[in-house]
């Protein structure tokens, strides 16, 4: 039915839920013991900047709590007229150190390294320099050095009046989420910029299994990207600065414990659009939008990394915080970030990204001012042998590892919003989209949701997962019978083959096996034995 040029296939999109019109009243907010919540609740209006909970500033330097620059136990070791060596305040040494105006980049490459003297010798601002002395135009660097870095260290100076209260660390196998304004995220990043977070630039630290935080490997090196990305970032604290942000977001960590029994289940598949044009992030507005993450969230983000998950992380710099406390992803984890906003726009993609200019994100807010932007981080295998893939034991992974990403336990409403996704695992890390497309659509059926798949520009791609969800659809073919069916592809064609892909492909068998199993019976019943 479809004509050859078509665009998109399947659902039409308008028929797809998206938040807010298919969300539930949200409960009162309020922190409890597997949520916290950093702002006064009982002041929380519309319009005006949250208030910070509690009033005085309140420590905690210990292994279930973010250390905090500012803690009265950041020190560091100096030496005094007689040679001993004695402990000094580390946030007083940062205040003294970025309170001196900046007139030039190597000048704050100077205050950074003055309470990072550790670092000294490796650190490099490369970028940073050739971003000051070749991207910008002369207005653009006063700007930056008489206006921005200024409010930058203002802000970053109030995080003890800002983040009062310790943060949690969302280590592995925890449940607990995280509600924090967005001006405390803004105070948090400004430190990250300044590189002014404890234990955290040594790999070998207590903070190993987290990812990075601090921003010094953004300012390394020669690369396009890294000045493309410091550009994104600038204009994220231009605006930030400009105009407080007045909403709240939320980071949930979610670790499940129990999966669907794929083999036996009896679920049949649920709405599916394709398209091969569009991001997530611009049409999947309202709906569930998948990150095509690391386990380090975030992924090279502060590094050198800028595809899908570092794009998103500089797009919308909000989620970057969500580094500063979520220890690395374990097989059956997610990370849920709702409420972030989008602060730029861009072009290209990887090499050739670029950023290009300001972004007003319209979205609206739900009753916790929260912006109606729902992310999931799950992060894909990387595989080197294609085959591997196929193996029972990585797909069941994959698809509970989606499935987490997916399903929402506590959640009463039978109405989940769609989920806006695509090439999941296939780019970096190797995955085969045909395969990383049918686990994510039995994934989203298991959790009771909808899919719309961006293929991005791949319109064969488009074709075939198409047809072979309306295959699956029209036969009413259960998930059982497709996780059987993939287990039995991997045992008849991919155990047996000798060269890098299979000479059958995942898809002919499927629709092999179950036109040659039609044929010679009708019982459901008996399917996909064999
Ligand atoms: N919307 C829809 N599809 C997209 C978009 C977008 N905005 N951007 C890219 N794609 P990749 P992975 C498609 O390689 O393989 C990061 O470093 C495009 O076809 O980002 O899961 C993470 O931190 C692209 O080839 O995801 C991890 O370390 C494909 O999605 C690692 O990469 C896959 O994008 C994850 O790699």
């Amino acid at each position: 039915s479809a004509s050859p040029d078509a665009k998109w296939l399947g659902t039409p999109i308008s028929e797809l839920w998206r938040m807010p019109e298919c969300g539930h009243i949200l409960p009162h907010l309020k922190s409890s013991s597997t949520h916290t919540v950093m702002i006064r609740t009982d002041l929380l209006r519309e319009s005006g900047v949250p208030v910070p909970y509690p009033t005085k500033y309140k420590d905690s330097w210990d292994d279930s709590n973010v250390k905090m620059p500012c803690s009265d136990k950041n020190l560091y070791p100096v030496e005094n007229e007689d040679g001993n060596s004695m402990l000094q305040s580390r946030w007083d040494l940062i205040q003294n150190a970025l309170q001196n105006r900046f007139s030039s980049s190597l000048d704050l490459m100077d205050a950074i390294l003055r309470y990072s003297a550790s670092h000294c010798k490796k650190w490099d601002f490369t970028a940073l320099h050739l971003l000051c002395t070749e991207d910008l135009d002369d207005a653009e660097v006063r700007h930056l050095f008489e206006s921005l870095l200024p409010d930058m260290v203002n802000l970053a100076i109030r995080l003890p009046k800002l983040c009062t209260q310790p943060i949690p660390l969302l280590k592995a196998k925890m449940n607990h989420s995280i509600t924090m304004s967005q001006e405390q995220i803004s105070c948090l990043l400004a430190n990250a910029f300044f590189c002014t977070f404890p234990r955290r630039s040594s790999r070998k630290s207590e903070y190993s299994n987290y990812p990075e935080i601090n921003f010094n490997r953004l300012f390394e090196g020669s690369a396009t990207k890294k000045r493309e990305k410091l550009k994104t970032l600038i204009c994220y604290f231009r605006r930030i600065t400009e105009k407080k942000p007045t909403g709240l977001v939320t980071f949930t960590r979610q670790s499940l414990s129990s999966f669907p029994k794929w083999e036996s289940s009896k679920t049949l598949l649920t709405r599916l659009h394709i398209t091969s044009e569009g991001t997530i992030e611009d049409q999947g507005y309202g709906m569930l939008q998948v990150d095509f993450a690391n386990r380090f969230v975030g992924g090279g983000v502060t590094g050198s990394g800028l595809v899908q998950e570092e794009i998103r992380f500089i797009i919308n710099p909000e989620l970057i915080v969500s580094r500063l406390f979520t220890e690395a992803l374990e097989q059956n984890e997610c990370l849920i970030i709702t409420g972030v906003e989008r602060f730029s726009n861009y072009k290209g993609y990887a090499e050739s990204y670029r950023w290009s200019g300001s972004y007003n994100d319209d979205t609206l807010r739900d009753n916790w001012q929260r912006r109606c932007t729902e992310i999931v981080a799950i992060d894909a295998l990387k595989f080197r042998r294609f085959l591997e893939q196929f193996t029972p034991e990585k797909i069941r992974r994959e698809l509970n590892k989606a499935y987490c990403g997916f399903a929402r336990p506590s959640e009463k409403s039978k109405k989940l919003p769609a989920v806006a996704t695509g090439n999941w695992g296939c780019g970096a890390f190797g995955g085969d989209t045909r395969l990383k497309a049918l686990l994510q659509i039995m994934a989203a059926a298991e959790a009771g949701r909808d899919v719309a798949y961006f293929t991005f520009n791949d319109t064969q791609l488009m074709k075939d997962v198409h047809e072979m969800h309306t295959f699956l659809t029209q036969r009413k073919v259960t998930i059982g019978i497709i996780a059987q069916l993939l287990d039995q592809y991997c045992n008849n064609v991919c155990r047996n083959c000798h060269t890098l892909k299979p000479d059958v492909s995942l898809y002919a068998f499927i629709y092999d096996s179950l036109d040659s199993y039609s044929a010679s019976t009708d019982s459901e019943e008996d399917m996909a034995k064999p």
